[in-house]
């Protein structure tokens, strides 16, 4: 992709006292220009290792990164042209904002006139213009945070790389800078690949997600696709909140499910299971149907028959809890706050969902 970022086949291997560690395999990504394109998935998963191999921090071990057409796997960080934010804000203690900011165009030995043109733009476009004099000392964690984006935004690499930006910001903060970033990518249509553990934050903010899952990609798509069509077992659990309720097949090859409660429902879209998903299924199942708590609704005929064991109010949404038979776990039921029909405290109810709204998964369903 000309303009664009390409990952091909991308594996590290550390090797730590003589024994080789596989932390990244098989990872192929494919990042548009001016795309918010980000890696979600559990610590240890290999955001970090990926994004340092793209950046050129990391060697690579096999596969290939392309960026803008070029082959630049054995280039050396500082050619990549890339901009990269981390965690820790790392601001030089010393030097002011403005010096903060200026340092690396500086090192480029650009005229005066022009560091201070970009330096400006840069503080400007982050609102920071009024704390340009200001030790990082004495600036709070978010505005140090924004310093090290303008830091990494002001030679205007095509490509800029975050890794868990927000981390040491208080929640609050954190939404309001995730909506800074993603305001000033817009504005300059640059390139971002964003690292975060925070599926809310990846949802938020991406035009794309791929939920990494043991250092592989186990699903690249837009944030409502891999919400409302997780190709896996383990992204349907790692995104949002999920349902599962086992079911087996009718046996008669009709392709016709039945929960274990013995109501029948025809699948949808049946998912096979991974291999390593397989252990996750209880004893005897065929396979689990998923279907999210906001899909449930009180329904007369519905399927599912339970008992409201807890209610919550949670600002403009009613969770409750619902013992189902033939399901172990609390089924969650999430209502709008004004539903016409919500859940009580200690009712017995019957519970329904659209059958488009549920995705099954199950290798013999
Ligand atoms: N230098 C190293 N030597 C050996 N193993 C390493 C090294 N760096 C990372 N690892 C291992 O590689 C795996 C992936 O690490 P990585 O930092 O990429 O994870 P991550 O997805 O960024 O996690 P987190 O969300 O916690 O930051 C982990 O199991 C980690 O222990
Ligand atoms: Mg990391």
């Amino acid at each position: 992709m000309s303009g664009g970022l390409s990952v091909r086949k991308l594996k590290k291997i550390y090797s730590t006292n003589g024994v080789d560690l596989t932390v990244v395999s098989d990872v192929d990504l494919d990042v548009a220009p001016g795309e918010f394109f980000t890696m979600l998935g559990p610590s240890g998963c290999g955001k970090t290792t990926t994004l340092r191999m793209i950046a050129g921090l990391e060697t690579v071990s096999e596969g290939s990164v392309v960026i803008a057409g070029k082959d630049a796997t054995r280039t050396p960080a500082r050619l990549r042209n890339i901009g990269m934010v981390f965690q820790s804000y790392a601001l030089f203690p010393h030097l002011s904002i403005y010096e903060n900011v200026a340092y690396g165009l500086r090192v480029r030995r650009l005229p005066e006139n022009e560091i201070g043109r970009k330096v400006d733009e840069c503080l400007d476009l982050l609102a920071l213009t009024p704390l340009a004099q200001r030790l990082p000392g004495q600036l709070s964690g978010g505005q140090q945070q924004r310093v090290s984006i303008a830091r990494a935004l002001v030679y205007r690499p095509p490509v800029l790389l975050l890794d868990e930006p927000l981390a040491n910001l208080d929640a609050k903060l954190r939404v309001q800078m995730r909506d800074e970033i993603h305001r000033v990518q817009r504005s300059l249509g640059i390139m971002v690949l964003y690292v975060t553990h925070d599926q809310e934050e990846a949802m938020a903010v991406s035009d794309r997600i791929a939920i990494f899952d043991r250092g592989r990609v186990a699903q690249i798509g837009a944030p409502e696709e891999i919400y409302d069509r997780p190709g896996s077992l383990f992204v349907a659990d790692f995104i949002g909140k999920a349902n599962f309720l086992p079911v087996c097949n009718d046996g008669a090859g009709t392709g016709q499910c039945l929960l274990h409660c013995g109501t029948a429902l025809h699948p949808g879209r049946v998912v096979p299971l991974a291999p390593h998903e397989r252990d996750t299924l209880p004893g005897g199942a065929d396979g689990l149907l998923m279907v999210r708590p906001e899909r449930l609704a009180p329904s007369d005929d519905g399927p599912l028959r339970g008992h409201v064991e807890r209610v919550q109010h949670l600002g403009s949404l009613s969770r409750s809890f619902v013992s189902v038979e033939g399901v172990d776990n609390e089924v969650i039921v999430d209502l709008p706050r004004n539903a016409q029909r919500l859940l009580k405290e200690g009712e017995n109810c019957r519970l329904g969902f659209r059958s488009a709204d549920i995705t099954l998964f199950g290798g013999a369903v």
